[in-house]
């Protein structure tokens, strides 16, 4: 049986979902980066894993769903990091990241990638009322100056339904693939 060599080794990226209406569509991201020489894992909030099909995800990426922090004897469900994608940010995701805050397993991984050095793109989905609180602005700004890359939604009305059609799931690796040894 032959080992793959570390140059056929495939970068892993870490998909963070949180619960926004349009994350049972993370599977176009998946499959994007898939035919993008990724290797995928899927970190949910533990409120964004209501909104996903659990078993879909975990076919596609052949690895579990991680939302709660393992025990402390229990083996690594994932590989680590060569990159994270946070899509779709919530409001309070994006806030509680840029604060530090690190009460859910995704916020623990977001807030460590900074220290580590992991590149992270964030794709925040939101409406223009959450994004007029100046906490939301500031976060950005932060999160900015820690060399977050960030997605180009711009939020949509408030109770008008969202703007689906509009989110770029693809932006997360246009974003990251420069910062990676990931293929174009
Ligand atoms: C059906 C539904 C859709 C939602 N869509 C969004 C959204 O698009 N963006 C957002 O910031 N919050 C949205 N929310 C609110 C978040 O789910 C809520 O703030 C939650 O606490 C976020 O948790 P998380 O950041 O840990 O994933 C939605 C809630 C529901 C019930």
């Amino acid at each position: 049986m032959t080992t793959p060599s570390e140059s056929d080794k495939k970068p892993f990226l870490y998909v963070v979902v949180c619960a926004c209406g349009i994350a049972g569509n993370v599977g176009k991201l998946i499959t994007a980066a898939q035919e993008r020489h990724w290797d995928v894992g899927v970190i949910a909030t533990p409120q964004g894993l209501g909104f996903l099909d659990t078993e879909a995800i975990q076919a596609q990426t052949g690895y579990p769903i991680r939302s709660a922090w393992r025990t402390p004897g229990e083996a690594r469900p994932l590989p680590p990091a060569d990159a994270v994608a946070v899509a779709p940010a919530t409001f309070n995701t994006v806030n509680k990241w840029a604060a530090g805050i690190s009460d859910t397993l995704a916020l623990g991984v977001l807030c460590e990638a900074y220290g580590m050095g992991i590149p992270t793109a964030v794709l925040p989905y939101l409406n223009a009322a959450q994004a007029a609180h100046p906490a939301y602005r500031q976060s950005l700004e932060l999160l900015r100056e820690m060399d977050v890359l960030i997605g180009s939604y711009e939020p949509h009305k408030p109770k008008a339904g969202g703007g689906a059609d509009r989110f770029r799931w693809d932006e997360a690796l246009e974003l990251l693939t420069p910062r990676t040894s990931a293929r174009p």
